[in-house]
């Protein structure tokens, strides 16, 4: 069973992973799956450096694409590459694709007008979309090709198996042997396939994570991102088992259990297929808020217990500006994944993303990602204290009488101060 060790739990400062710079250690004389986090800057002075390196993966900026239609074959992972993503999580594979049968119509969309209006902007999409229906022969070929095409460029296989030890490790060891350079585990997929206690069935059981997290770990070579459910009370819980259970990070947040809505001509669910439809997962612009709240929530936990130098954090839900990754960051994201956000604007999303997220970091004198990582997460606290605090703050302004309490106080003398004194700008 997996127990927090002290290697494992952090003592020192969550953003003192800055400057850090070796490349693996040496743990019972085989190299460790964890290597270094954070480079120094290697462009020029002026121009803010957006590389990143988590857990030994060096990538070019901290736009990863996530797991989903975007990462679903070679042609489309070679565009992402092609574009400048920073890495790519491949769409979710498992060993019997047979097994997965998808429907058409699978997505859903909700737009910002009444009623859904054609015209308004899409800020909700829905997707009772399986995991890959592709056979994984043909995946795991893909990505050996694209490993050889793109030596340096990060590549990540995100897996997916029933509750079962010796498939776990038979797809481990065929994904690992293609060169990918981590492994993302889907213990999130919300819907479809929860009797063989797959995706979020494991993400919702913090015992079965354990056992499943420490066959995973003990057969990985490369570093292992653990992908978390939204649907659960307490996000941290199941981030914590899948860290102290030997992952070297952990993804979040994987879609939103919904239901798009009901059509009121034919009173039938969206997306209706043959007449009926199942709850599905939400993402895009909507579930951002929520997604800031549990990757909040999540780097709270890995900062009170676990070395920011070791385990890392990739937030991601309804990213589609700079502005929407700098928040995840300042919350302590190591990187920021983009799914749904690919699906709408197509893969030159990034340089969009690239040149916003820069434009924040000149207009606060950034030069790294580092320099602002997690500088955020300290200003969140209880209600409680948010009373406190400001039953505090009215005393002190009560203090130093600044303005006047009532008319019957304006001077002849300090009538220009006194004006002063009640101005806001
Ligand atoms: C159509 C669709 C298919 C998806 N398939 C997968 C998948 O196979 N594996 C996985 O881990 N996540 C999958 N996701 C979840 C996304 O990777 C991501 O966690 C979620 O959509 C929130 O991010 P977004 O708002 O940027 O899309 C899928 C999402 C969508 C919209």
């Amino acid at each position: 069973m997996a127990s927090l060790s002290m290697t494992q739990i952090r003592a020192g400062n969550w953003s003192s992973g800055f400057g850090l710079n070796w490349a693996g250690k040496v743990q019972g004389g085989s190299r460790s799956r964890v290597g270094f986090k954070v480079f120094a800057s290697e462009t020029q002075a002026t121009e803010p450096d957006l590389s990143v390196t988590v857990n030994g993966l060096h990538m070019p900026n901290p736009f990863v694409i996530g797991s989903g239609p975007p990462g679903t074959n070679y042609t489309v992972m070679k565009r992402a590459f092609d574009e400048g993503w920073g890495a790519v999580i491949a769409k979710t594979v498992s060993l019997d694709a047979a097994k997965v049968i998808n429907v058409t119509p699978r997505y859903a969309r909700l737009r910002a007008s009444a009623n859904g209006s054609a015209k308004g902007e899409i800020i909700g999409w829905e997707n009772i979309e399986l995991i890959s229906d592709r056979p994984l022969e043909t995946m795991l070929k893909e990505f050996k090709q694209l490993k050889e095409e793109y030596p340096d460029r990060i590549l990540i296989g995100s897996i997916m198996e029933e509750y079962n030890k010796a498939a776990w490790e038979e797809l481990i060891d065929r994904v690992e042997q293609t060169g990918v350079d981590a492994l993302e585990i889907n213990f999130s997929c919300p819907h479809g396939m929860p009797e063989r206690k797959m995706g979020a069935a494991v993400g919702q059981d913090c015992a079965l994570l354990e056992e499943v997290c420490g066959w995973i770990n003990a057969k990985a070579t490369i570093p292992v991102w653990a992908k978390m459910t939204p649907n659960i009370t307490d996000i941290s819980q199941p981030a914590r088992v899948a860290l102290s259970s030997g992952s070297e990070g952990v993804s979040a947040i994987n879609t939103i259990m919904s239901v798009m809505g009901i059509n009121l001509n034919t009173l039938r669910p969206e997306p209706c297929v043959e007449g009926y439809s199942t709850p599905g997962g939400y993402s895009a612009r909507a579930v951002h808020p929520i997604a800031l709240g549990k990757v909040m929530s999540i780097a709270k936990m890995m900062k009170s217990e676990f070395d920011s130098e070791n385990y890392s954090l990739s937030a991601i839900g309804g990213v589609e500006t700079g502005g929407d990754a700098a928040e995840f960051i300042l919350l302590g994201a190591n990187t920021v994944q983009v799914c749904t956000g690919v699906m709408m604007h197509g893969y030159g999303l990034v340089n969009k993303l690239c040149l916003e997220l820069k434009d924040f970091m000149k207009k606060h004198n950034f030069t790294s990602i580092e320099d602002f990582r997690g500088a955020s997460l300290e200003y969140f606290t209880t209600h409680t204290e948010l009373v406190r605090r400001q039953q505090e703050a009215i005393q002190k302004r009560k203090a130093i009488k600044k303005g006047l309490q009532s008319d019957k106080d304006w001077t002849g003398d300090g009538f220009v101060k006194e004006s002063e004194s009640m101005v806001s700008n």
